[in-house]
């Protein structure tokens, strides 16, 4: 295994002045998963030339594909990415999901500047125990911590005002206290994936819990709230997709007018992952099937890439409001 190394030595930052600047500025950070060299690219490249601030997120899974130590450097090659092209912007290399201790702990001895440790499937008592588990290891590293209360619904659940799910207002102040977490994920009706929501013919995405975000700010003014399942599944590439042999139907996200709401309040970090692999999946399968005797990764991976980039600073400019907030 490779020896340990602080963010610091890779050029990276945690989110704490990413966040006030965000929470004070009403927009927020984004969080953009990435697996390989073209993802990773992608979203240098926009955000370097949307001037914003990223979080570059890998999940437990993402860090088995790509390898601990491939990512450390990859982090350490974004934030140098950005500087050579003449724009450098604060980027944090967060874990995202984290299931345990030991993983999180390997992460911040790996060079992550934050870490997101989701004890939300657990008895509150319990998630409150881990998540102040890995605050005590990450500070003293000074290495954010995201927690998470109430859990984001699957397309199974019915999201109603019934369903427990959602992240109880009147938990948050004591969870924040007793945890010392730098930010919270909550749940107010996405969910992750491309099939967000199961509409009926003619039914539109219903509205997200805003009065539950609402209670919660009301009970920790000012703190970090995070929005995870917030990609809005664009049509365009689902329609590509479908075109060139794929098979979505019925894929739906969360729509940006609603993003773009959340963003303006104490939301601060949005977490996009799908529609980035929509867009990539689409521009391969259009690739390929526009090129059959195509056979260089770096034609249809290149398409793929220069798309992605054009959805980021989109997304930067008119969803997360962070463009030229470096
Ligand atoms: O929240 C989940 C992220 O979209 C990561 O998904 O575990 O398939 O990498 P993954
Ligand atoms: P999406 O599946 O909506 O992109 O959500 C990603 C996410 O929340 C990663 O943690
Ligand atoms: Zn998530």
């Amino acid at each position: 295994m490779a020896e340990k190394v602080h963010f610091s030595q890779l050029g990276l930052v945690n989110t704490r002045e990413m966040f006030k600047k965000a929470v004070a500025g009403g927009y927020a950070i984004p969080a953009y998963n990435f697996n390989n060299l073209e993802q990773l690219q992608a979203i240098v490249t926009a955000c370097a030339e949307s001037r914003s601030p990223v979080i570059v997120q890998v999940s437990k899974g993402a860090r088995d594909y790509a390898n601990a130590t491939m990512l450390r450097y990859m982090a350490m090659g974004a934030v140098q990415m950005a500087k050579e092209m003449g724009n450098p912007i604060p980027i944090c290399l967060h874990l995202d999901h984290g299931d345990s201790f030991e993983l999180c702990k390997n992460c911040i001895d790996n060079g992550f500047s934050s870490v997101m440790i989701d004890g939300s499937h657990l008895p509150y008592e319990e998630n409150v125990k881990l998540t102040r588990q890995v605050v005590e290891y990450a500070h003293q590293y000074d290495v954010s911590v995201e927690g998470e209360l109430g859990v984001l619904a699957g397309i199974e659940d019915e999201v109603s005002a019934a369903h427990s799910t959602y992240t109880k207002p009147e938990e948050v102040e004591d969870f924040v206290k007793k945890t010392g977490v730098d930010s919270l994920a909550i749940s107010i009706g996405t969910s992750h994936g491309a099939y967000k929501f199961k509409l009926k013919p003619g039914e539109s995405v219903p509205p997200l819990r805003f009065d539950i975000l609402k209670e919660c700010e009301k009970r920790i003014p000012g703190f970090p709230i995070v929005l995870h399942g917030a990609s809005s599944v664009v049509q365009e590439y689902v329609t590509l997709i479908n075109q060139y042999g794929g098979k979505m139907d019925g894929a739906v996200g969360v729509p940006e007018e609603q993003l773009r709401q959340a963003a303006k309040s104490a939301v601060c970090k949005i977490n996009i992952d799908s529609d980035g692999r929509l867009v990539v999946t689409a521009k391969v399968r259009e690739y390929l099937a526009q090129n059959p005797g195509e056979f260089d990764p770096r034609k249809y991976l290149g398409a793929a890439r220069k798309e992605l980039v054009k959805l980021l600073k989109e997304k930067n400019a008119a969803v997360l409001g962070s463009a030229g907030k470096a």
